[in-house]
């Protein structure tokens, strides 16, 4: 029996820091559900592999590890000279910053941490490494503590024996526990709802088929596998009393990218009256991005649709391919978003004024709100 095998997910650490040996170490998730093998980063060409190569992936798993991988980069930046330092973080930030344009979580975490220095300016150089390291394990802290409340919010959207229809992977693998749209059915399983969960196998790169079914599996929980063309079937046939995504960005509007084929189960659930939820953390709303529209969808490689996971190439060669990594779902088709802070729903726009004044007044209350 391997690892994989013996270990419930709640046991693995998604993303960690070893500062005592200047390493980001991630759960290599090309390797699932075969191996759970524990890899170590060190360089900036190593973390940015390791994202663009979907090693660490997911949104919220994304910007965490950007922010230690940030961490360990300023901190290996000698000198003691602020203008110095700062002009040499800003490269390695952009740097990082290019492995994937989507997922808004990655600017996100930079950026949080790009404050840390600015407001800081005035200490020491060793004193803002420092501050960057403590923001950096906070985010890890405040995404484990998020998923969970996007997991109460969710599971009051639901019932005990609930058939539920998920896409991609936005699990405990996608984020540092619990995951979005898994939160709501690892509580509920917690909880004895006995949850019927279907796992869109997710091409091209089977995110569901190899992290999302293997995830709900090492936790007891009853998961079906289908491939993605499969969902009008099982909604027709009545098993599925919701759909719950992810999602790589909202935009201000409530449309949302996540995981390509989104929009198809989104389309397929309007047209046999299933609710259609997509969980994110506030991190992942973006409301400098008007619509969907303005969203910058990521290309892959024509090799993940012709030759990946096959002994031998499985189209001509040469054929033309199209392989966005990522779709948008638009708001009509989306019955709430659930979020730490409560559930939106349309009107987004206002919706989420709301759900912003909520984190606001969390934050200065020394309370989050959830
Ligand atoms: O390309 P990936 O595997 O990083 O895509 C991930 C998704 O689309 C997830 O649904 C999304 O990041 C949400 S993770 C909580």
């Amino acid at each position: 029996m391997n690892d994989t095998q013996q270990k419930n997910i709640m046991e693995y650490e998604t993303v960690e820091l070893d500062d005592a040996d200047s390493a980001l170490v991630i759960l290599d998730q090309t390797k699932l559900p075969a191996a759970a093998e524990l890899i170590r980063l060190y360089t900036a060409q190593e973390i940015w592999d390791a994202i663009y190569l979907l090693k660490v992936r997911g949104a919220p798993a994304i910007g965490v590890a950007a922010a230690f991988g940030i961490y360990l980069l300023a901190k290996a930046i000698d000198t003691q000279d602020y203008d110095t330092f700062y002009r040499e973080f800003c490269r390695q930030k952009e740097y990082l910053n290019s492995a994937r344009p989507t997922a808004v979580n990655l600017s996100w975490a930079l950026n949080r941490m790009d404050r840390v220095c600015r407001d800081n300016r005035e200490l020491p150089v060793p004193d803002i490494k420092r501050k960057l390291k403590e923001t950096a394990a906070a985010m890890k802290e405040e995404d484990i503590r998020v998923c969970r409340a996007i997991g109460e919010y969710g599971l009051t959207l639901l019932k005990p024996g609930d058939g539920i229809l998920t896409h991609c992977n936005a699990g405990q693998l996608a984020t540092c526990r619990y995951g979005t749209a898994t939160a709501p059915i690892y509580l509920g399983q917690e909880r004895g709802y006995h949850f019927r969960v279907f796992a869109d196998e997710t091409r091209p790169l089977l995110q569901g088929a190899r992290l999302t079914a293997y995830e709900l599996l090492s936790f007891g929980v009853d998961v079906t596998l289908i491939c993605d063309n499969m969902s009008a079937a099982v909604m027709r046939n009545g098993w599925i009393n919701a759909v719950f995504v992810g999602c790589d960005r909202v935009a201000a509007n409530g449309d949302v990218a996540n995981k390509i084929g989104t929009s198809v189960a989104a389309l397929v659930a309007q047209r046999y009256h299933v609710p259609f939820y997509v969980c994110a953390p506030t991190s992942t709303i973006d409301r400098d991005t008007p619509s969907g529209a303005e969203i910058v969808i990521e290309q892959r490689p024509a090799g993940e649709v012709t030759d990946m996971w096959y002994e031998k190439p499985m189209a001509p060669a040469g054929v033309k391919v199209f392989n966005p990594a990522f779709d948008v779902t638009d708001h009509d088709l989306i019955t709430g978003i659930v979020t730490e802070y409560g559930i939106a729903r349309e009107p987004y726009t206002e919706a989420f004024q709301d759900i912003f004044r909520k984190k606001e007044n969390g934050l200065r209350s020394g309370r989050e709100g959830f």
